[in-house]
């Protein structure tokens, strides 16, 4: 198997200066380079101590390690997630959704403005750190919005996450302070739904 058996930082598929003024160079340099890589260390300290142990043929915290290990593991895919669903405004970031993802979120949430209140509602309101994310059920087809708290809690198992938003403080209080619903409103110039769409068309074809 050539799958590595750690987990890496992704790099990113634009420039760190990019998504300006939406999100500084120092913020998104600091948040990627700084944050993310520490859930992508984490998770792997983790699992090179599960390694040990099992080579030692020694017990460990499971109660602490798996805790530890879902935090790790949720901060570094809702991160990889959060990357690629943003794109530099206007090449690509903050258009309108199309296609699959105009319709469905079209069907279930009766328009766009309605989406758009419903999942900026859910990121201001997002208690402490978390995160905002637009899922999938594929038992109902419907997509449907996940508040997450920190990056592990109050998420639905198997829904595939077409796009995330990260409210913890350190993904805005360089540019905004604690104007929470400024970076929320902002967001939206960066969104890049070909990514969404992309998911969503990829899951449905599964
Ligand atoms: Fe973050």
């Amino acid at each position: 198997m050539d799958t590595p058996k750690f987990y890496n930082l992704p790099k990113l598929a634009y420039d760190y200066n990019a998504l300006a003024p939406i999100i500084s160079e120092d913020l998104l340099r600091l948040h990627h380079e700084k944050h993310h890589a520490a859930y992508v260390n984490g998770a792997n300290a983790i699992l090179q101590k599960m390694d040990k142990a099992r080579t030692d043929n020694a017990d460990f915290d499971t109660k602490a390690a798996f805790k530890e290990l879902s935090f790790h593991i949720g901060g570094h895919l809702l991160h990889s997630l959060f990357w690629a669903n943003l794109a530099p405004p206007g090449k690509g970031g903050g258009e309108k959704p199309s296609k699959t993802i105009a319709k469905v979120i079209d069907e279930e949430f009766g328009s766009f403005d309605r989406f758009k209140k419903l999942f900026s509602q859910t990121a201001v309101s997002a208690e402490g750190s978390g995160w905002a994310a637009l899922t999938f059920c594929r038992k109902t087809n419907r997509p449907i919005i996940m508040q997450v708290e920190k990056h592990n809690t109050n998420v639905y198992p198997m829904f595939r996450i077409l796009m995330v938003l990260d409210v913890w403080e350190h993904a805005y209080y360089l540019d905004y302070k604690n104007d929470r619903g400024k970076f929320v409103e902002a967001f939206w110039n960066i969104v890049n739904w070909t990514e969404v769409n992309k998911r969503l068309e990829d899951l449905l074809k599964s």
